[in-house]
């Protein structure tokens, strides 16, 4: 049924629009209260149980916030918590997981020529990952380890670089990259669930109820935030990344991965150290600098660049390279398409596989069959401004081939 094809195009959108929504909101929140936080006064006239103050004016007012460490004497009616930013963030990436990489498997999760599995056990390392790299994280932070700040830092970061390299044995490049960023955002996810609220609630209850709460609750929220506060930045990365081959697709791609939690650390460092208004750390622009051009060399080096093309078909794109339409599609698209959509691209100004995609075997066109449809026979967004001058009757072409293929199939 070709109408899937469409309908699990526009899930997609639906799912990354929500996504992108709601990763602006958490991230907001979070870099806003980071920034109120650090940037607190202490004056004399404060509320008693009040640590610091602060004026913004936005929007045509002024706000005059104050922060009560613990809590204020008696516990306002109305309390606004931060919490449905970060959830609503995880539950719609998980669900743009499962669209793009679980349902596209074969074509963006596994690449036969680093790990020959099936779907289905790629889907479950997966998910294992993600779960257990949450349990593992968190035992840590509650080892002996986890009372070093740095300590424990430097240990989470041995942990990230381990899992990028290992994401990379497993997955295609690009799916590599994708899991990384939500094996990280999953912590950030899950410490906002597991202990950040869950310990607050405990320190809102004991209040009303009158009993002293424990400052290790606090403490441990703390050291949560801070994690989350330096890991925000490179979770973006991660996820804007798949539109980036040379970061993803490239041989030292997990080493890559590994410097960009290092800018994460530096970027945020500058930030940090400027709201808590203890100077401007301007070095910390040289260090990232100095790692973004280590990135952007690792990125040329030569050789073992991008997987081979898997000479044959698949099996579970066969139906479309049988399919009658294939011959004429098969040109078509060399004609109009392989000339940037190859390994060593011919149009000028084009030095790699736009995305990642290439398009000269039979085999890599049977298998963007479903791609090919929405991008040149569904939509004219390829080829870019019709530069190859694809005709109407070609985009029919592409269009009859793809649906009669899935059709046959019912
Ligand atoms: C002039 C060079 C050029 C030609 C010709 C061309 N493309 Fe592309 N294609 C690109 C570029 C550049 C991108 C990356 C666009 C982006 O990242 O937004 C791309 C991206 C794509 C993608 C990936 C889209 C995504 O969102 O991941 C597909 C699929 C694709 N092209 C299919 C085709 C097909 C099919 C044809 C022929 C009908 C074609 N392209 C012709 C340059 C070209």
């Amino acid at each position: 049924m070709y109408e899937f094809a469409i309908a699990w195009e526009w899930l997609a959108f639906a799912a990354r629009w929500l996504h992108v929504v709601t990763a602006i909101a958490w991230i907001g929140s979070s870099f806003y209260f980071i920034a109120l936080d650090l940037g607190l006064v202490r004056r004399d006239h404060l509320p008693p149980g009040a640590y610091g103050e602060e004026w913004q004016v936005h929007g045509g007012g002024f706000y005059h916030i104050q922060k009560y460490l613990v809590a204020p004497a008696a516990m306002p009616e109305h309390l606004t918590w931060f919490k449905w930013e970060s959830y609503a963030t995880w539950l719609s990436g998980f669900a743009m997981l499962c669209i793009v990489y679980y349902g596209g498997a074969d074509l963006f999760l596994i690449d036969r020529h680093v790990l020959d599995i099936s779907a289905m056990t790629a889907i479950l390392i997966s998910l294992a990952s993600l779960g257990l790299g949450w349990i593992l994280y968190d035992l840590l932070c509650k080892s002996p380890v986890g009372k070093s700040t740095w300590g424990l830092m430097a240990l989470l970061y041995l942990v990230l670089v381990a899992m990028a390299w290992g994401y990379t044995q497993v997955f295609t490049g690009r799916a590599a990259f994708l899991h990384l960023g939500a094996f990280t955002a999953t912590i950030m996810s899950a410490n906002v669930f597991f202990i950040i609220i869950p310990n607050q609630k405990i320190v809102v209850g004991d209040l009303i109820a009158g009993r002293t709460p424990d400052p290790k609750l606090g403490a441990q929220a703390k050291q949560r935030s801070l994690h989350n506060n330096y890991l925000t930045l490179p979770v973006i990365f991660f996820m804007l990344s798949n539109h980036y081959p040379l970061a993803f697709a490239t041989a030292f791609n997990w080493v890559i991965a590994g410097l960009v939690f290092l800018m994460g650390v530096t970027i945020r460092h500058w930030f940090n150290t400027t709201h808590a208004r203890k100077g401007k750390p301007t070095w910390t622009w040289a260090v990232t600098a100095l790692l973004f051009i280590l990135v952007m060399w690792l990125s040329t080096v030569p050789e073992i660049l991008t997987v081979e093309e898997r000479a044959e078909t698949a099996p579970e794109f066969q139906r479309f390279a049988d399919n009658a339409h294939f011959p004429a599609v098969s040109e078509t698209i060399s004609t109009r398409c392989s000339m940037c959509h190859a390994a060593e691209p011919a149009y000028e100004g084009i030095v790699r596989p736009p995305n990642g995609v290439k398009l000269e075997s039979e085999a890599e066109i049977a298998a963007r069959a479903r791609e090919i449809y929405i991008q040149a026979g569904r939509s004219h967004a390829m080829p870019p401004g019709n530069i190859t001058e694809m005709t109407d009757e070609e985009r029919r072409l592409v269009t009859a081939w793809f649906e009669s293929a899935v059709g046959e199939t019912r």
